[in-house]
């Protein structure tokens, strides 16, 4: 190895700030799940301004974008947000053209570029679902911080031959794993279909994250929440296998089944709260 070698600077890729490695590593893990064909998925984390500025400089805005409509609940606020367009199998080899930090602006009508989104790439065309879900979850949760979508396959999959009611639906996937009902106690949100990447579907996700962490677009995908990356992960991880023991099992003679009363005796064993209206005990 020669001098010039060790004194050649290595180009910051992004992967020593601790939240981009957060993003490029779950984003990766969900292409390998096959969630995120093509550009599907999208991701935004609530970010601490600490945090950032121990990586970033905060005051050096690179451009400025414009949301959708205005988001003064989240006024200050900072965010990293998967890019439009952009495919998950690429961001851990070039996290700053697939990802960006932003800040919302102390007015919420704007959104300052403080990192990523190189070559005048734009956040997310769900943004509008995710920051309506991210209002209504901090509503309820203030350690609330991750929105994710992606298109679990299984999940999408059981829309297909399931009923759409939500109670149902929660219930069946409640069945299928022992350990669902500890993990989103809350049950599933179901909206109807609609066109994707409008204010219109932000309106009814964000609807039913005001008690739910995870919503079905029918034939389209998921939307789970929680306070952490892993939350959230780990709750779509956890739908998806219920759905897709359904959808192994669908079609075959049922001989046994985990009964309404062991659900309650579950949820009694780990101090969680079924969503009232779907055991009959
Ligand atoms: P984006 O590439 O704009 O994030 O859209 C992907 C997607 O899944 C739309 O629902
Ligand atoms: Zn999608």
């Amino acid at each position: 190895m020669n001098a010039s070698y060790l004194n050649t600077q290595t180009p910051a890729s992004g992967l020593e700030i601790p939240f981009v490695r957060e993003m490029a590593e779950i984003t990766q893990h969900m292409w390998r799940n096959g969630w995120d064909e093509r550009n599907g998925g999208n991701v935004s984390y609530i970010l601490d301004e600490q945090e950032v500025a121990k990586y970033l400089d905060i005051k050096q805005v690179i451009r400025t974008i414009k949301p959708a409509f205005p988001v003064h609940e989240l006024a200050g606020k900072y965010f990293i947000v998967t890019g439009s367009g952009k495919y998950f199998k690429n961001v851990i080899s070039d996290p700053a053209a697939n990802l960006g930090v932003l800040r919302v602006t102390n007015n919420g009508e704007q959104l300052e570029l403080l990192w990523g989104l190189a070559n005048n790439a734009v956040p997310t065309s769900e943004l509008a679902s995710h920051f309506m879900s991210h209002i209504e979850r901090l509503k309820v949760d203030p350690n609330h911080r991750v929105v994710i979508h992606n298109h679990a396959s299984n999940t999408i999959a059981m829309t297909f031959i399931h009923d759409l009611d939500e109670n149902k639906f929660t219930k069946t996937l409640w069945e299928m794993c022992t350990e669902c009902i500890v993990v989103f106690p809350d049950g599933i949100g179901i909206i109807s279909w609609m066109v994707p990447g409008s204010n219109e579907i932000g309106r009814a996700t964000a609807a039913k994250m005001k008690d739910h962490h995870a919503v079905i677009w029918p034939h389209h995908g998921i939307f789970g929440t929680g306070s952490t990356i892993d939350e959230a992960f780990g709750l779509i991880e956890t739908v998806d296998k219920a759905a897709q023991i359904y959808m192994l099992i669908a079609g075959h003679e049922i001989k046994q089944r985990i009964t309404d009363q062991e659900l309650v005796d579950l949820a009694k064993a780990f101090k969680v709260t079924p969503r009232e209206g779907i055991l009959n005990v």
